[in-house]
């Protein structure tokens, strides 16, 4: 999608649909007036008769007889200065609504929000388009994907045209981020393999001269000692990768940020098998790995001046006769050894190791993020990201980010206290922690291989994907993460 912000005249701006904004006494914003006159006072007349829903968000789409646009959407918003949650709530409404449209114009930036500026307003518009303009057809013989190729911001003046600009492009480059993590969420088991996000991590890497990709395969993993990797990757017939690319936008010298993924590409939960019932979503079980590349891919595109690492542990959770089994005892990479006791708490033992590895980066913080526990779910529902980290300072900034960008995170406690949970009588730790807590013991345990650095740990096992009639990869925390990186970009050139 093209975004684009301009200062513009609504009775001259060319459109397919114009979106403007109706309070709750029926009033325009400037550009809405203005568009009101030329077309002879008919949509407040249409406003009169009470087509347009009184909640804030409710669209009415309505074609244009006169004027520029050729049609024109109208959104309810309550009395102004509106809240953060109802600009987001007009924005994806407005997105949804004209997705079936080839271009639109956004004149939402006329309405006044509480606490933010226009750049704000921007940013979050273009991120809806983005998000609202993505559909799933790889695998459909008759794809169809949503029209809309063009979304244009309007600016009140001359004045913040740089600003919106800005927000704009980079809420442009959330989604677009955001879209990749779908896409390769979506994708099935079968299609995306360990070797096939291997293979795009190569393909970014030939695309652009300061991403430069490796993957290690299960050999050269064996050699380094990656034994609690191994033990999940051993009883799969998709050979495993290891995969870290490596964008040097920044200072030469200057320490990257690492992301870390789970990028477990299906996760049946091998011998400690899962029930059958929507076990089709454990292909989502990538969706850490996904955000990583969402990430990496979004920062190539905007040329971003920043040092980040993108590592994933990409592997199959498989039964067979190659699998680890419940009381198994590995090595792992640290030299920390851990008794498998549910071989589907495999996530946390694909991490471990990538955590060890990702010191090698020297890196100035590390963030992980993998849909580790159907714990989290159960404690934070699909809205919040479950956050756990070693620095007061990280934990902060990263909750900000996502209260700035509307893809949430919630702190949750790593205290000493639920260590012993891990405790083991064979082992120096245990790989899960009993029933209570399960998301802090999980975290805690990757706690025990992040202690040599800033660390944080984003458990999106609820916030990555929908189920039911709206099942798909959300993308999240792809925009959190972008904005963490930004905010980090602006305090540190
Ligand atoms: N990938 C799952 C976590 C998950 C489950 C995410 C359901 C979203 C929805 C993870 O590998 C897993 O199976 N975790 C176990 C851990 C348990 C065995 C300690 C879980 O959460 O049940
Ligand atoms: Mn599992
Ligand atoms: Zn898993």
């Amino acid at each position: 999608m093209q975004f684009t912000a301009k200062v513009t005249d609504i009775s001259k701006q060319r459109t397919a649909c114009a979106i403007i904004a109706v309070d709750n006494k029926n009033r325009f914003t400037d550009s809405g007036s203005t568009l009101d006159k030329a077309n002879g006072g008919s949509l407040a007349k249409l406003l009169k008769r009470g087509d347009l829903g009184s909640a804030a968000g409710s669209t009415l789409l309505v074609p244009a007889v006169e004027g520029s646009a050729e049609r024109i959407l109208l959104v309810r918003t309550s009395k102004a200065p509106i809240s953060t949650a109802e600009f987001r709530k007009l924005a994806s409404a407005s997105a949804n609504a004209v997705k079936s449209q080839k271009d639109a114009t956004s004149y939402l930036t006329e309405v006044a929000v509480k606490d933010v500026d226009v750049a704000w307003q921007g940013q979050q518009l273009a991120l809806a388009a983005g998000l609202a303009g993505y559909k799933f057809t790889r695998c459909l013989s008759d794809a169809k994907p949503y029209p809309l190729a063009k979304f244009a911001v309007h600016a009140p003046d001359k004045k913040q045209l740089k600003a919106i600009q800005q927000g704009v492009e980079f809420g442009g480059g959330q989604a677009s981020g955001s879209n990749i993590a779908r896409e390769l969420g979506n994708l099935p088991g079968n299609i995306c393999t360990p070797s096939y996000l291997a293979s795009e991590a190569k393909a970014l890497a030939k695309k652009h001269a300061k991403l430069t990709t490796t993957v290690l395969d299960n050999k050269k993993m064996e050699s380094l000692g990656m034994g609690a990797f191994m033990s999940v990757a051993k009883g799969s017939d998709e050979p495993a990768a290891m995969i870290a690319m490596n964008y040097k936008g920044g200072k030469a010298g200057q320490k990257p940020i690492v992301l870390v993924g789970k990028g477990i590409t299906f996760d049946t939960g091998g011998i400690s098998l899962k029930p059958g019932a929507m076990m089709d979503e454990m292909k989502f079980d990538m969706c850490g790995a996904a955000s990583v590349f969402g990430v990496m891919n979004a920062l190539v595109e905007m040329n971003a001046p920043v040092n980040v690492v993108g590592v994933v542990a990409a592997a199959e959770n498989m039964p067979s006769g190659r699998a680890s089994k419940p009381g198994d005892i590995v090595t792992s990479m640290s030299g920390k050894t851990i008794e498998i006791l549910n071989t589907d708490a495999e996530g946390r033992l694909v991490l471990c190791d990538a955590l060890t590895w990702a010191g090698k980066f020297k890196p100035s913080v590390v963030i992980d993020v993998a849909t580790l526990t159907g714990a989290c779910v159960i404690a934070l529902g699909n809205h919040a990201t479950g956050l756990y980290a070693n620095q007061d300072k990280l934990a902060e900034e990263l909750i900000a980010a996502g209260e700035t960008t509307g893809d949430r995170a919630w702190r949750m406690p790593l205290w000493d206290e639920y260590q012993p949970m891990l405790n083991s009588n064979f082992a120096d730790m245990q790989n899960i922690g009993g029933r209570e807590a399960g998301s802090v013991t999980a975290a805690c345990f990757l706690a025990r291989f992040a202690e040599d650095y800033n660390w944080a740990h984003l458990d999106i096992a609820g916030s990555a994907w929908k189920s039911g009639a709206a099942k798909g990869a959300t993308g999240r925390p792809v925009p959190l993460l972008l904005q963490y990186i930004l905010n980090k970009k602006q305090t540190t050139v």
